[in-house]
């Protein structure tokens, strides 16, 4: 009985605890499905959502929020089985012809031969950045995290906490930098047969058909943009460390380590594709 206000304070903290990271995680409080007729759906009390893939159309979603710089996780299990042609692509995107873009695309395959996992960083509507992996799993078979830190100083993709690719703010080198127009997130699955699996040469088996990929545990800390002000100009910014956070020497070393034994393509090292030399930032990456 002695232990009685103390259990008490400790179940309210969890209760509390529990209802932000529910919060956090609620597709139909953080994302609209935004196209594929149904084939996009909500579940679970908002705690999953499935995208599907069929002849007649994939589907989407996107987040309600846009984001100014943000740490945001979601966790992703791919298509199973023949999932070759599809394309599930997860990604950041502001608006117009100048638009800042963060991408992952995975690109399906034949039963038990490796996904792609496809990254892009867009700046000022111009991309051409390409890496493309590996993964050190299969991606069908569980959940996943994949995650972007978007701060000031850089962008960071990770996958369960290791970080693949990093993406420096150099300004100061005159190389554009994503700071100032807010982005959505984004996700659909589509059929992109005509490049997705080995350039194309594989096409989609519709014998297989409805394709599913499926999404959960979604965590933004993030700035919200609206109406031209930012959640993180407010006071109580104490808790946003992701924002001035950059890779350490420990970083660097996963990043080294993910690129040198699953990174399958590097735009830096395209020669046939730049012949003049790499884009600028490659050097100084
Ligand atoms: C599919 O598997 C083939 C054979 O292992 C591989 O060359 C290719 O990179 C894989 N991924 C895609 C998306 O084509």
């Amino acid at each position: 009985m002695t232990f009685s206000p103390m259990f008490t304070c400790f179940t309210i903290v969890s209760f509390l605890f529990m209802a932000v990271a529910m919060a956090a995680g609620n597709f139909n409080q953080q994302f609209d499905t935004t196209w594929g007729d149904g084939r996009a759906k909500v579940l679970q009390n908002g705690q999953l959502l499935t995208l599907s893939l069929d002849k007649t159309s994939g589907s989407g979603f996107k987040s309600k929020n846009q984001y100014l710089f943000g740490k945001i996780d979601m966790q992703l299990k791919l298509v199973p089985g023949n999932s070759a042609g599809t394309v599930t692509a997860y990604y950041l995107s502001s608006l117009g012809s100048a638009h800042d873009e963060i991408d992952f695309e995975f690109l399906g395959n034949l039963s038990g031969d490796p996904y792609i996992l496809h990254t892009n960083v867009f700046t000022q509507g111009k991309g051409n950045r390409e890496q493309q992996f590996y993964l050190w799993f299969d991606p069908t078979k569980d959940f996943h995290t994949y995650s972007v830190l978007w701060n000031p100083l850089s962008i960071v993709f990770s996958v369960d906490g290791t970080p693949i690719r990093e993406f420096k703010n150099m300004e100061s080198k005159g190389i554009p930098y994503p700071k100032s127009q807010p982005m959505w997130i984004y996700s659909s699955l589509w059929n992109a047969d005509d490049w997705a699996t080995r350039g194309g040469l594989i096409k989609t088996d519709w014998s297989q058909a409805p394709f599913t990929a499926s999404y959960r545990n979604f965590n933004a800390q993030a700035c919200i943009w609206a109406s031209g002000s930012s959640s993180c100009s407010s006071s109580g910014s104490s808790s946003n460390s992701w924002l001035s956070q950059s890779l350490g020497s420990t970083g660097q070393g996963r990043i080294k380590w993910v690129q040198k034994n699953y990174m399958i393509y590097n735009y830096c090292t395209d020669a046939k594709r730049f012949p003049q030399g790499p884009p600028p930032e490659c050097s100084m990456a």
